[in-house]
């Protein structure tokens, strides 16, 4: 098969998880006889240097006109980088967020697993040493309090900013649908998660997600609002399978669910459509404070290469062959620093890149 894959470093730990990533897909690529091209381009604070915009349309022409895109992380420092000196649509997260809204990416799948291999790292020892979890997070992405009308302005002498919270039932119901298909290829069970105590968008979410339920009677629903889902996560994480919610409740709990597998470096992504187009990235940031010092984490980047060869590709044994490498190597013992704990092989970035393609 020949692939032609948009190739998206980005910034920060961005180009060393990235390579890693292409390192392994090519392995991949040898060993079952497949092409994959790769096209890369630039997006973030590099594009803001190079061409003084997040995201040129040229990028964006070449991302569309690919069958897939494989994306690092893009941002800096948002406390000392000179990209948050710019406004807000010229700074880094404005390209990601318009390649996601320009691709049409409504559905972010963020799965959370513990590896019983990683059970040491993960800080909830007596919740999960027993159970352990195996979560999905549904999490719509091109709606929300992300794509609505935003501004400051003076009011009586002092500024106000304003940010809109906007869903309509099309939107709700079409990720609903998705994260009901997901559940029915694992254990049926859903969990929505919403602020319906407070929020009429909540409501509304709640009301749809109920509707869609009737087609899918096989289903177990629960609704659980976002705060208590927050404290559930710590403190019972095996009771959940697929975890369905709105923009900003998804990148927040994904955030919580990564850490609880162990580090955010594991946690991989797949922003998807109706059709078999997706950018798949790790969940987690550039994290600035590591770029450039060989010791980042490329597995959550390893694991997404994956989901593109599953969910974009359909190969699902060259998606395999990737997850049983990652096993295979933290079964052995290899570790990057985040996960790394007394008595196991601490390994750089290449060289986690290195064992894994060399396992698949
Ligand atoms: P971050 O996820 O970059 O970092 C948070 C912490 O996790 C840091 O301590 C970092 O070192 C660590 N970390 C992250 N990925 C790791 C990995 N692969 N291996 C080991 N450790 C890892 O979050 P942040 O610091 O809040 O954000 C930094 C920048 O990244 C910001 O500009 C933000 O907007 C951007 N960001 C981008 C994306 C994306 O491109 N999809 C996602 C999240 C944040
Ligand atoms: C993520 C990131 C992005 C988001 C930022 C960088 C805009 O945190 O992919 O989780 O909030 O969606
Ligand atoms: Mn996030």
């Amino acid at each position: 098969m020949e692939k032609n894959i948009a190739v998206i470093k980005g910034d920060g730990i961005g180009p060393e998880v990235v390579s890693e990533t292409m390192k392994v897909l090519d392995a991949v690529g040898k060993k079952y006889n497949h092409q994959f091209h790769y096209t890369q381009i630039l997006m973030g604070g590099c594009s803001i240097d190079a061409y003084g915009e997040p995201l040129t349309d040229e990028a964006l022409s070449i991302a569309k006109s690919s069958d897939a895109v494989l994306l690092g992380s893009i941002g800096g420092n948002t406390s000392t980088s000179p990209w948050y000196k710019l406004p807000p649509n010229k700074r880094p997260e404005a390209g990601l967020l318009k390649i996601r809204k320009e691709l049409g990416l409504f559905a972010n799948l963020r799965p959370a697993y513990l590896y019983p291999e990683l059970a040491d790292a993960c800080p909830l020892k007596e919740a999960t040493s027993a159970k352990g979890f195996d979560m999905i997070i549904v999490r719509e992405l091109t709606g929300g309090l992300y794509f609505g009308e935003r501004s400051t302005t003076e009011v009586n002498g002092e500024l106000v900013a304003h940010d809109n919270l906007i869903y309509s039932e099309s939107e709700i119901r079409r990720i609903a649908i998705k994260a009901f298909e997901i559940a029915r290829v694992r254990r049926k069970k859903i969990t929505s998660v919403d602020k319906a105590n407070v929020l009429d968008s909540s409501r509304l979410w709640r009301k749809v997600v109920n509707e869609v339920a009737k087609d899918y009677p096989d289903v177990e629903v629960e609704h659980m609002l976002v705060d208590n889902s927050a404290m559930q996560l710590v403190a019972n994480p095996s009771q959940f399978d697929v975890v369905l919610t709105e923009n900003m409740f998804g990148d927040i709990l994904s955030d919580e669910a990564s850490m609880i597998t162990g580090s955010i470096g594991m946690l991989s992504s797949a922003s998807l459509r109706e059709d078999k187009f997706g950018l798949y990235e790790p969940s987690g940031g550039s994290a600035p404070d590591i770029a450039g010092k060989n010791i980042a984490n490329p597995i959550a980047t390893i694991l997404s290469g994956a989901m593109m060869l599953r969910y974009s590709f359909d190969l699902n044994k060259e998606a395999d062959a990737i997850e049983q490498a990652v096993r295979d190597v933290l079964k052995e013992g290899y570790r990057t620093v985040d996960i790394y704990k007394d008595g196991d092989k601490k390994v750089s970035t290449t060289e986690m890149g290195d064992l894994i393609a060399s396992r698949v």
